[in-house]
């Protein structure tokens, strides 16, 4: 991309949260220049440079994450095609990381339909609560940490492998939460608000969250489903167990009904890259049972990098 577009692209996702670009070919090279580009670093502080990464990238600690692509230890290929993460949990509405910007490339789309992305803007669904749901989300408080990730990878589908699943919103885990694992590093954990940078940001990370500050787990779990149903624009809250796989309790069609105005489906094209920033958009994979059938038929490339 000359430098003119990635300019316009940055600028978009800057004001818009979100941007659709269209690079034929696109692999995982293309996609680290792009987030190298977008993110403008100052000189010297290159996030890679060809010929000295050592250098320049802190050293990775821990196993290769599951679907990095070789080569290319930033980019992670998700999809049903050899040596990708297949994530097969459904809805799970998140932000990739704080302060972070994702790019997300199709190279091979279903051509049966499915594999689509959602995305709602995370002020809208603040606007979108009663004055007396938005005092409540005002003031809490989120507690991450590792208690209820397992795994080493850490991903949904690993936590689904374990039986750790949850709801079609992503929300609740049809288990009963107190039965799980006891903090691995409970010095790990960290607090951050619910509504950050003056209600543009919603702090949500299902894999992580383990409950709001003075609550316990299951409540907390019940009162964040709410509000994000709310702000989502959902107003039954749909049956946990509706549309899931009674055995491996994965996710098998479109479930959850949302509405066009509040959520945007990005229906993927080959040559598709979307890049959005995660303090203002949260998203959501969909169901991987329309194109389950059809091996090899869904291809993404993904980085996720520092917010210009
Ligand atoms: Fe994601």
């Amino acid at each position: 991309m000359d430098a003119k577009a990635v300019s316009r692209a940055r600028a978009e996702v800057s004001a818009r949260g979100l941007a659709l670009l269209r690079l034929p070919n696109v692999d995982a090279e293309a996609l680290e220049k792009l987030a190298e580009d977008l993110h403008e670093p100052e000189s010297g502080q290159r996030l890679r440079r060809k010929g000295n990464a050592a250098k320049t990238t802190p050293a990775r600690v821990g196993p290769r994450r599951e679907g990095a692509v070789k080569g290319h230890a930033r980019v992670r290929r998700l999809g049903n095609v050899p040596g990708a993460l297949f994530c097969r949990t459904g809805a799970e509405w998140h932000a990739d990381g704080l302060g972070r910007w994702t790019a997300l490339a199709c190279i091979k789309a279903p051509s049966n339909g499915g594999g689509d992305t959602l995305f709602a803007w995370s002020h809208e669904m603040l606007e979108r609560l009663r004055p007396e749901t938005r005092a409540i989300a005002d003031d809490l408080v989120c507690r991450f940490g590792d208690r209820f990730v397992s795994g080493s990878t850490s991903t949904s589908a690993e936590d689904a492998r374990h039986g750790f699943r949850m709801n079609a919103l992503g929300t609740r885990i049809l288990r009963n939460a107190e039965t799980r694992s006891s903090p691995r590093d409970p010095t790990r954990g960290f607090s951050i608000p619910l509504v950050r940078n003056e209600g543009t940001s919603l702090t949500v990370d299902m894999r992580h969250f383990e409950h709001f500050e003075g609550m316990d787990v299951n409540e907390s779990r019940d009162l964040l489903e709410a509000i994000l149903l709310e702000g989502l624009g959902v107003s039954a809250p749909p049956d946990p167990l509706q549309g899931l796989d009674p055995v491996s309790l994965f996710a098998r069609g479109d479930h959850a009904i949302f509405d066009d105005r509040c959520v945007y489906r990005h229906r993927w094209q080959p040559g598709d890259v979307l890049v959005w920033d995660n303090d203002v958009i949260l998203h959501s994979p969909t169901a991987t049972a329309p194109y389950e059938g059809f091996p090899g038929s869904r291809e993404m490339l993904q980085i996720i990098f520092r917010a210009p």
